[in-house]
């Protein structure tokens, strides 16, 4: 690695650490001796990118040079001084000497992405670097032009990688399409598709628990389950993001991505290896066996007031809660119903993944004025927390009777909260570890999934900012006892 404009430093840091994931896997890639950002001055990079390369430098993870590139006038003095901003900002407790080491691995290359010059320029301040991990947090429209730019300067060597970031696509259809244009440069394995959800240590977790538990696993398929419930509920609104967010809704915004992720690490089979690819063709299986959904158990809704923010159409029939269900035509799956449920301005924030056993019979020992009992459920909650809790029925000494107690772990008072998402895509880009990130076929998958709802959505319900949604909603799983939960923070219960 040459010195880049500016002047970089590349200490090697110490491995060995506690890594951002804790399930170590085989590597796609070697490590990585430079990280490229196109488009280090926008808006990801000040709320997260900063943030999540500081924590990285301060458990000693970060070992390589930072070139930041950009359209914006900048020199690597003011990246720097925005880097420190951003994390300030972000209320990150700032120690100086782990921002020096930070700040001494950033350099600036401003240039216009449509330019060669551009890359004949960052070709010549990467220099003998070739396992460069290259992040695209630009608009995908402008992916495939910066990667021709990249194989013009012969960056894209085998051991180079692209990271790019959602969406990738807007259907089936734009989703292929994108890749093709990439696959003109770039191999598959080495394009790094973001969904943060695949940083999340609670994905992680619950495919962790559900393996590692031999109670577990033998219960959790269609012979003991009545139906998988997940819920992304948000108490937000869409805010300042209303030019972003009309034309892509909620279907497109979180659940096509963020929750067939969730619902992969719940539904899919221990994968055969540790390497990238086997887990990932593990979760394709899950998706293949995933029949089209079906726009009659399709709900949407809209809150109340969403068509006054910015950006947003006077007349948008955008939804901002989607509600469905789903079928996995497999032997573990076949017909336990998955419902899945997002929406903003709901009651709550919370996103869990929720799994209810059949009903037992009612219970010829006990006096007949005793309730059949309530089914048993396994949740696992994934934000703001993260926790498993298991839901019995028991008989209670009171004068209440039998009721359902509840056994609850949250993993902050055990062990911790873990690293977040973004600290976790950016150490496994740069570790070489694929396997959190997505694969074109999954991604085709997740769109052939959801098509049928694009193609012929039902209309949008209004419904009220704080409630659960439209009423329709509820009315989609009335016959196995409404949405359950979420499991709330005990100062929200
Ligand atoms: C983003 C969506 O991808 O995920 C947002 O664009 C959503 O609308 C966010 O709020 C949720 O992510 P997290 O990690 O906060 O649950």
């Amino acid at each position: 690695m040459a010195e880049v404009a500016g002047g970089v430093g590349a200490t090697a840091a110490g491995g060995g650490l506690a890594c951002g994931s804790q399930m170590a896997r085989a590597r796609s890639h070697p490590a990585a001796d430079a990280l490229v950002i196109f488009g280090i001055t926008g808006d990801l990079a000040k709320k997260m990118t900063f943030c999540a390369l500081y924590r990285l430098e301060r458990r000693g993870l970060l070992s390589c040079p930072i070139v930041g590139v950009a359209v914006d006038d900048w020199g690597t003095e003011r990246l720097r001084q925005h880097a420190r901003e951003s994390i300030e900002a972000s209320g990150e407790p700032l120690d100086e000497s782990v921002f020096d080491r930070l700040a001494a691995r950033m350099s600036y290359l401003g240039g216009d992405f449509r330019a060669q010059d551009t890359y004949a320029r960052l070709a010549a301040a990467l220099g003998e670097s070739h396992a460069t991990v290259f992040y695209l947090e630009i608009p995908p429209s402008l992916f495939a032009t910066v990667v021709q730019g990249l194989a013009g300067a012969k960056l894209l060597g085998e051991r180079a990688r692209v990271v790019v970031e959602k969406p990738f696509g807007h259907d089936v259809s734009s989703a292929r399409a994108l890749s093709a244009e990439l696959h003109r440069f770039v191999k598959e394995p080495q394009l790094y598709r973001i969904d943060h959800f695949l940083g999340k240590m609670g994905l992680e977790e619950i495919l962790y628990l559900r393996f590692a538990n031999s109670m577990l696993e033998p219960v959790w398929n269609r012979n003991y389950l009545a139906c998988v419930q997940i819920t992304m509920a948000e108490s937000f609104g869409v805010e300042d993001r209303g030019h972003f967010y009309d034309p892509v809704g909620a279907l497109r915004d979180v659940v096509v991505n963020h929750l067939m992720q969730l619902l992969a690490a719940a539904a899919m089979e221990p994968p055969a290896g540790s390497d990238p690819e086997t887990v990932k063709d593990a979760k394709f299986a899950v998706f293949r066996a995933t029949a089209d959904a079906r726009p009659r158990h399709y709900v949407r809704g809209q809150y109340d007031g969403y068509r006054e923010i910015e950006g947003v159409s006077p007349d948008s029939g955008t939804e901002t809660y989607a509600a469905f269900r789903l079928e996995i035509d497999n032997w573990r799956w076949a017909g336990v119903p998955v419902f899945i449920r997002a929406g903003k301005c709901l009651a709550v924030t919370q996103t869990e993944l929720r799994l209810l056993f059949k009903r037992p019979p009612r219970l010829g020992f006990l006096s007949v004025e005793h309730r059949r009992p309530q089914p048993s459920q396994i949740v696992f909650k994934l934000d703001p927390s993260t926790g498993i809790r298991i839901i019995l029925d028991a008989l209670r000494a009171d004068a209440r009777g039998p009721r359902e107690v509840a056994l609850d772990v949250e993993f902050a008072h055990a062990g911790g909260e873990g690293p977040a998402p973004y600290e976790v895509l950016l150490h496994a880009a740069l570790q070489g570890d694929s396997s959190h990130f997505t694969r074109q076929d999954s991604v085709e998958e997740t769109w052939r999934i959801v098509q049928p709802l694009l193609d012929a959505p039902p209309p949008v319900d209004r419904y009220a900012k704080g409630s659960w949604g439209p009423a329709a909603g509820d009315q989609l799983v009335a016959r196995f006892g409404g949405w359950h939960g979420p499991w709330l923070p005990d100062a929200e219960r």
